[in-house]
């Protein structure tokens, strides 16, 4: 794993940004796994201003996002297919079909589920997965006690995820209960990982993400056994990590490196 510590949300931004970049400069139809909410909008914001800027290039990447909360149809305001659009889409040149987002609105989510995770299969396998953290450590909606091994899968939101959620809601009890969620074995399936997270609130899951045991009581943690992620954190989140001097130290090193 690496780390990578940054004074501001917005330098931190744009060093994950940096990455996602330096991906599609290598394979221009590049595969990437999506996340939404509060934590991703600074590397948004930064990818629209490189392809506005310098012309990186998004004509031949396809994307999966992570989940989506059912029951919220595509158009509703706080669902992920409404942010993606308004964030991120509308602003690129991704071909409309090369777009995927769970569906919350399927009669079928069993098969839906299947077909999801075989498309990523149908597309290459995914290369890059950009993560944010929930305050109880999940990635994507990987609550507490999922399956290191999951699928994509409908999961039921603990009540910190609701409690969590509920700003961007008019009524807390308006946050959907349940949601459709890449699981985390099909996470670690991805090529490299990237893990962005920001804020004082974040800091206990990283800790534990980062320097817990591996358990599913933070899936998240699971990322210890994947063999290329990286976790970019800006100073607030790292307030409880034990070893923060290491990283730092290996953060130095790193540009002499052989
Ligand atoms: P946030 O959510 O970016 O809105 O904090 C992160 C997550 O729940 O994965």
């Amino acid at each position: 794993m690496e780390i990578i510590i940054k004074e501001t949300y917005e330098e931190m931004c744009k060093v994950a940004a940096q990455t996602v970049a330096r991906t599609l400069n290598s394979k221009p139809n590049a595969v990437l796994g999506l996340p939404t909410g509060s934590t991703p909008e600074g590397l948004y914001k930064e990818l629209i201003r490189m392809h506005k800027d310098e012309g990186l290039d998004f004509s031949q990447v396809t994307t999966f996002n992570l989940d989506e909360y059912v029951g919220l149809p595509q158009n509703h305001d706080q669902s992920y297919h409404y942010f993606m659009r308004e964030r991120l889409f509308k602003h690129l040149n991704i071909p409309p079909q090369n777009i995927y987002i769970p569906s919350g609105t399927t009669d079928n989510y069993e098969a839906f589920c299947q077909w999801y995770e075989q498309r990523i299969v149908e597309c290459g396998g995914i290369d890059l997965q950009v993560l944010g953290i929930g305050t109880d450590g999940h990635i994507g909606f990987n609550e507490p006690t999922s399956s290191l091994g999951s699928r994509t899968r409908i999961k039921t939101l603990s009540e910190q995820t609701i409690e969590d959620n509920a700003r961007f809601f008019k009524r807390p009890e308006d946050v959907p209960v349940y949601a459709i969620t890449m699981g985390v074995g099909t996470i670690l399936e991805a090529g490299k990982i990237i893990l962005l997270a920001n804020g004082d609130q974040k800091a206990q899951a990283v800790a534990d993400a980062i320097e817990g045991p591996v358990t599913c009581i933070c899936t998240a943690s699971a990322l210890q056994l994947h063999r290329d992620t990286t976790f970019f954190l800006d100073r607030e989140a790292t307030g409880l990590l034990k070893m923060i001097e290491y990283y730092e130290w290996i953060q130095a090193k790193r540009p002499g490196a052989p």
